[in-house]
């Protein structure tokens, strides 16, 4: 008795001494708080108002003539779209980037037209390979997507949380989301498959190794970095060329979790990354990120002793240091989860004059793939789905009709090209650039990666390092491991070392059950 009354007692104290309730757990509460009463009568979706015997009881009643059931369960049964193939378990939110620096001298784009303009944004921050009901805490690379609703129509920058991304040729997407999703048979998530792929394509294995690293886990998004990893090409307004990289910065700092953080976390509170950015900005601590660009000439993309464009390498910052460029502020939470953050349609095909995206095949294959996923989750008319349609300016698109939503349509206005009709026309860019064309070779990045585990990362990193590879690796067949080990030990014969000997002590499985 008395145990349980100091038990009450040390609960009482812990809400008592808990700083104000947070937001994620008040927001019904709040919306309570907001009205006095109901907000109204309750209709059907057709608007007709619902009586209170319909709303009470079907027992003893005729289903059909009841038509708030009828309403209620056959919409239910529909209320699911696809997730998104990769990328589905995310947080949203929304907020403003502002300049800071003048980059004029380089791009033209109106979002960077002057030094304290601020755009609207939209961001998306998501775990690539989990479902949407997947842990906030698994060990992956995150999303870093960010919508800026720009005068000219919607800017979208996909990126990453790591600075590189896997492969340069687009032909190994499919193969390389299949290999890290379900297995076909067992609908388990499969280590042989995973590190087949891997080895098999060891360009992979540097963003691996950031994976694998502390980086594997961010400490919640509002200590996670951006990277828009793809090089853009960006003209200024006398049509001269230059590229560049963009990065985001947390101004509340990199943080990371261990593995042993991450497991414990992930059994208590899958969703910990989205509840601490809703209560963040709940509470009105506004996460920023610092937005800096690397620039290149066209003589740099020349002269560089590698292709700048392969997304499996970085930009060293010493030959191509951070500019400042500006600051991305998130102070807004959703409204509505569905209608402004699963319906949200990134791609990297959405640019605006100025900024002219990738010469690289990777860019190019994402134009497609992007706009396809959508058609495929959201239907034809997508961009019609308000949280995707610019708000700064009109689309004057001549494209009708399709599956709903269509809004207005475009009404009464002419819908085909050319017209003589007054239907609306294309601007002229008297200094119009096109894309570069360039020539990619095969990947090799295994310099990079060497000098990330000898340089960048600290000795107990490294160790963490080893620990993480050998607890996915350690559940995959010996051919698998072999060829593995291999591999390390060109990346740096220390990583390959001690992933031989981790193996030989630990060829057990932590996936399979069969030993
Ligand atoms: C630099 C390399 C890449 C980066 C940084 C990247 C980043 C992202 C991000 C952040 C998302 C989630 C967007 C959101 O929050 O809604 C995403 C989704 C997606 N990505 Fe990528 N990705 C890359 C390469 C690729 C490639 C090569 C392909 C295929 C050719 C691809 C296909 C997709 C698809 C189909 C989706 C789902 C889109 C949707 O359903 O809305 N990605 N990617
Ligand atoms: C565009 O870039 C070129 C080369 O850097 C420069 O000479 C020119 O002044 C720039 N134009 C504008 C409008 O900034
Ligand atoms: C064996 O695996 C465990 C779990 O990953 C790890 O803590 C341990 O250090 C490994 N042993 C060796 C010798 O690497």
């Amino acid at each position: 008795m008395l145990r349980l009354t100091t038990a009450l007692l040390a609960m009482a104290a812990v809400a008592k001494t808990g700083n104000e309730p947070a937001p994620a757990a008040q927001q019904i509460v709040a919306f309570k708080q907001r009205t006095s009463g109901p907000i109204g009568i309750m209709t059907t979706s057709a608007g007709s108002p619902i009586e209170l015997k319909d709303a009470s009881s079907t027992l003893n009643s005729n289903l059909i003539f009841n038509e708030y059931f009828m309403d209620s369960l056959t919409h239910i049964v529909r209320e699911r779209i696809p997730e998104r193939l990769v990328h589905a378990k995310a947080a949203g939110a929304f907020g403003y980037f502002e300049v800071t620096h003048d980059i004029t001298n380089i791009c033209k784009a109106k979002l960077f037209s002057k030094i304290g303009k601020k755009t609207p944004v939209a961001a998306r921050l998501s775990v690539v390979i989990v479902e949407r009901g997947g842990s906030d805490t698994s060990r992956d690379a995150r999303g870093f997507a960010i919508k800026f609703y720009t005068e000219d129509g919607n800017f979208d920058i996909v990126g990453f949380s790591t600075p590189m991304y896997a492969y340069k040729d687009p032909l190994l997407f499919s193969s390389f989301v299949r290999a890290q999703k379900r297995n076909p048979a067992t609908n388990l998530i499969d280590g042989n498959t995973l590190w087949d792929f891997l080895t098999l394509q060891p360009e992979n294995l540097y963003m691996f190794l950031l994976v694998f690293g502390d980086r594997g886990v961010p400490d919640g998004y509002r200590h996670m970095p951006g990277f828009s990893i793809q090089t853009y090409q960006v003209v200024n307004e006398s049509g001269e060329k230059h590229f560049v990289r963009f990065h985001f910065i947390p101004d509340a700092g990199i943080k990371k979790l261990n593995s042993k953080q991450a497991q414990k976390i992930s059994g208590i509170d899958p969703d910990y990354a989205t509840r601490d950015l809703y209560n963040a900005i709940g509470k009105g601590k506004f996460p920023s990120w610092s937005v800096s660009i690397q620039i290149l000439t066209l003589d740099d993309v020349k002269n560089a002793k590698f292709d700048v464009f392969d997304v499996t390498k970085v930009l060293p910052q010493d030959e191509f240091p951070l500019k400042p460029l500006g600051r991305l502020v998130l102070n807004k939470n959703p409204t509505n989860y569905f209608a402004e953050v699963e319906q949200l349609a990134f791609s990297p095909a959405n640019l605006v004059p100025g900024i002219l995206g990738g010469p690289d095949k990777l860019f190019e294959a994402r134009r497609l793939a992007y706009r396809e996923a959508q058609y495929y989750r959201l239907g034809a008319n997508f961009n019609k789905i308000p949280i995707n349609c610019p708000i700064q300016n009109h689309v004057l698109a001549y494209n009708r009709d399709g599956r709903p939503p269509v809004k207005d349509n475009g009404k009464d206005t002419p819908n085909y090209y050319p017209n003589t009709f007054n239907g609306p026309v294309p601007y002229k860019d008297e200094n119009r650039v096109d894309l570069i064309e360039i020539y990619q070779d095969a990947p090799n990045n295994f310099d990079q990666a060497r000098e990330l585990y000898m340089n960048e990362m600290t000795k107990g990193e490294r160790s963490r390092l080893v620990d993480n590879i050998l607890y996915s690796l350690g559940g995959a067949i010996e051919e698998l491991q072999d060829r593995a080990v291999k591999i390390f030990t060109i990346i740096h014969p220390d990583l390959g070392y001690r992933i031989s000997q981790g193996l030989k002590v630990n060829r057990t499985s932590y996936y399979r059950d069969d030993e």
